[in-house]
């Protein structure tokens, strides 16, 4: 077996991962991040497409956002729409900030090349992770790789492993409380060789069901339907997609999505889930391995960059001054924007979606709660401020 020493350990090289083990770096802290799929895949995996404002602003001081700034596409509001007719909603002039359409691959492709140039130590590939004395102050972390096993002794342990790692499953029974709620939709989305035929979003609530218009850059589009928790994906042929999409997108002002070959097409289920608190012992869970939001209000990749955020400054006190104070409010400061975020993204997925079988008074009632955020500013401002993104409290 070999043995290697580290500060902080991380399960995982999503976005949360990799963030961490750059803001890491920057402060002179020393980590090693164990993933389990190969690096391709990693840089491959088509998912989130909006940032924060604030997500821009972290990566930007972290110097991770050159390519961002240049090839992200600033976008200064979203459209939603009912039935057909669409309301922009003016981040820019509600908020002063804005959001950018940028891919979580190219996110990560960024920050494994920026770690790679900095000597960080990467390790793809890794199977059997499994996590050893995490409530005594030498945590281990073992792994297979390549047939060998290898032991990673940390102080600190970091599991960004996603919803289904296993950092979560090593806090002891009776530990974690679980907040969760399951919807009964999900989204099938594309990805289309199309050039965008709009700027920005559109969130469409549709008799039959929700859509949404996104992108990816000037050539690719990426649009969403909603459709039953096990639709069989095998049934969706291309021109019943762009069907369906045309029926339930189509505008009455002539606006229609442009279509292309498409690309790549899956299915999401959506959920809503908190596991609290982030911390046992020395183990601290942080983006998805500790909460997930429906895509809707497009808040994951960001809530996992502010919980890296928040962590890595708990760590760098601790390094550096001896002061554990941040380490242990960690939870606390992390779940304050989790659950705003929880909030948020739960509204905008009752808002937007058809339930099927409600009470007609619901619908209407959500018919009406629609209309209202597409014509007062005060609930406008609402939808925007959380959309950009919610400051980030000061630890
Ligand atoms: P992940 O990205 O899941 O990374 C976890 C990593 O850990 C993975 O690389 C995984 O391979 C690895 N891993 C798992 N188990 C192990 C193990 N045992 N050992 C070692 N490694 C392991 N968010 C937004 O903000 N905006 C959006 O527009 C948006 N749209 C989305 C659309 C879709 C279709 C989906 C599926 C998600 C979307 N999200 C969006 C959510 C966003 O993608 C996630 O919140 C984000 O990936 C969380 O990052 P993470 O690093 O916490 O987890
Ligand atoms: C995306 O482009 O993938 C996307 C955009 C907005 C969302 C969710 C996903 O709310």
């Amino acid at each position: 077996m070999a043995r290697f020493e580290t500060q902080v350990g991380i399960v995982g090289a999503g976005p949360a991962g990799l963030m961490l083990s750059h803001l890491l770096h920057l402060k002179g802290i020393h980590s090693v991040v164990l993933e389990a799929k190969s690096r391709a895949y990693c840089e491959q995996r088509v998912r989130a497409g909006v940032l924060e404002h604030t997500s821009v602003k972290m990566l930007c001081e972290a110097g991770v956002g050159e390519r961002l700034e240049r090839e992200g596409l600033r976008h200064e509001g979203i459209e939603l729409g009912l039935n057909g007719v669409r309301r922009r909603i003016p981040f820019v002039e509600l908020t002063g900030k804005c959001v950018t359409v940028y891919g979580q691959q190219e996110v990560v492709k960024d920050l494994i090349a920026r770690r790679l140039a900095d000597s960080g130590d990467l390790r793809f590939e890794c199977g059997e992770v499994s996590l050893e004395g995490i409530a005594s102050d030498r945590p281990r972390i073992h792994v297979n790789r390549n047939g060998n096993m290898d032991e990673i002794r940390c102080e600190y342990i970091a599991g960004c492993d996603g919803f289904h790692g296993i950092s979560r499953g090593e806090f002891p029974a009776g530990t974690l409380s679980i907040y969760e709620r399951e919807y009964p939709f999900a989204w099938l989305g594309i990805l289309a060789e199309a050039a965008p035929s709009q700027q920005e979003l559109v969130y469409m609530h549709h008799q039959r069901g929700f859509a949404l218009y996104s992108m990816r850059s000037p050539r690719i589009t990426r649009l969403y339907l909603q459709c039953t928790p096990d639709e069989n994906i095998a049934q969706w042929s291309d021109d019943r997609i762009w069907s369906e999409l045309h029926t339930r997108l189509d505008c009455a002002d002539g606006w229609r999505p442009t279509e292309g070959r498409i690309l790549q097409k899956g299915v999401t289920g959506m959920r809503s889930f908190v596991a609290e608190p982030l911390q046992f012992g020395r183990l601290f869970l942080a983006g998805d391995a500790a909460h997930i939001v429906p895509p809707t209000g497009a808040k994951g990749m960001n809530l996992a960059f502010a919980d890296v955020y928040y962590l890595a400054e708990a760590l760098g006190a601790f390094y550096r001054h001896g002061d554990r104070q941040r380490l242990q409010s960690y939870s606390e400061t992390c779940l304050r924007r989790i659950w705003k975020a929880q909030r948020f993204s739960w509204w905008m997925t009752s808002l937007m979606h058809r339930f099927e079988n409600e009470p007609a008074f619901d619908h209407k009632r959500q018919l009406a709660e629609l209309e209202y955020v597409m014509t007062s500013r005060a609930a406008a401002t609402s939808l925007a401020e959380n959309y950009v993104g919610l400051p980030l409290d000061k630890a």
